[in-house]
């Protein structure tokens, strides 16, 4: 039985990795500083008598290899960042310290106590904006929002830290992800605006920004195969081949919570922010390859999303 530390494990994408890698036999410890996350997150895991969580915020170095000491971890999964993109582009102290630093503290306390094995969620930000053309692993990286620069300056750290310390690390830059326990992005967003006004839906930009939406249950088998297979560093695209329009979501939305007659107000801009990408595609051919492939499209995966962020709402 691995030990494994899940840190921002109380979060989305998070806490659903937890229950699978408790299913898979591992022991599960969980780190989170609940500055996003909930405890709710992790009701289906917490009776496990092989899950433990602890509030921590891991930018605390000297705790957290403390803790990874005392509990001997074999593995460390990292998705604890900010995932509030439109909160750092307003002040982006945010993602240096709660994302860039929690990964500088991770790779410190991981050579420190000599884990050698990572995985890092990371994210299609870091290509920046590439328009129609389908981005690859081996593309250079050109972050134009300040969350896609610190994902970008982690994975540089974490290619540093493998390199001088012979950790192997498994990277996964991430579409859109969607599913149940959503705390945040367009489907969320909406969902919680026509609740509090169930006449009108005012949209962040003209509607057609066009991205893929991978499914969390998708991707979490995709984590769960592939994450011990690095050697050195590894980089995954983690997606889906289509995508689906802001338009397209705003209008499953509408229809799911039955208010066909609420007015959908677009913006006049292509983009809902500044920093934000208004279409991006990924070349999935690497992680193809593996076998994996995610089971839903991504009208599929919103339509199901829509479903279940109002599931847990009623
Ligand atoms: N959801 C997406 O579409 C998406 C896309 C690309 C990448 N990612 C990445 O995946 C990871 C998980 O994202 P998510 O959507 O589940 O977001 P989330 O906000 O639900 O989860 C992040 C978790 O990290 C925790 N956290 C933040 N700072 C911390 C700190 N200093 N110490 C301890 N815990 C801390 C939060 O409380 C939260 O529980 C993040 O790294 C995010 O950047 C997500």
């Amino acid at each position: 039985m691995k030990n494994v530390l899940v840190a921002g494990g109380a979060g989305f994408i998070g806490s659903h990795l937890c229950d699978a890698l408790i299913a898979h036999g591992d022991r599960v410890f969980c780190l989170d500083d609940l500055s996003r996350g909930t405890l709710n997150n992790l009701g289906t895991v917490f009776a496990n008598s092989n899950f433990f969580f602890e509030r921590m915020d891991v930018g605390d170095a000297r705790s957290l290899e403390a803790f990874m000491r005392d509990k001997n971890i074999d593995y460390v999964f990292h998705l604890a960042a900010n995932s509030d993109i439109q909160a750092s582009a307003r002040n982006p102290q945010i993602e240096y310290s709660a994302t860039l630093s929690t990964t500088w503290s991770i790779l410190s306390a991981m050579r420190n106590v000599g884990v050698k094995k990572l995985f890092f969620a990371s994210t299609s930000a870091v290509y920046g904006e590439q328009g129609d053309r389908a981005s690859r692993e081996d593309d250079a990286l050109s972050p134009i929002s300040y969350y896609g620069a610190a994902k970008a300056s982690s994975e540089e750290a974490i290619r540093a830290f493998c390199h001088m310390n012979e950790i192997n690390a498994c990277v996964f830059r991430f579409a859109n992800v969607i599913g149940s326990r959503l705390t945040h992005g367009v489907i969320f967003d909406f969902v919680n605006k026509l609740t509090a006004d169930p006449t009108t839906l005012r949209v962040l930009g003209d509607g057609s920004q066009t991205k893929p939406y991978v499914h969390v249950s998708d991707l979490i088998r995709a984590i769960v195969a592939l994450h011990n297979q690095a050697n050195g560093m590894d980089v995954y695209n983690a997606g889906v081949e289509t995508s689906s329009s802001v338009s397209f979501i705003a209008k499953e939305v509408r229809k799911e919570m039955g208010l066909p007659q609420a007015r959908i107000e677009y913006g006049t801009e292509k983009i809902g922010w500044k920093g934000d990408i208004p279409r991006f595609r990924f070349d999935l051919s690497k992680i193809r390859a593996t076998g994996w492939r995610a089971e839903l499209t991504s009208d599929e995966a919103v339509r199901r999303t829509v479903k279940e962020v109002l599931r847990c709402k009623r």
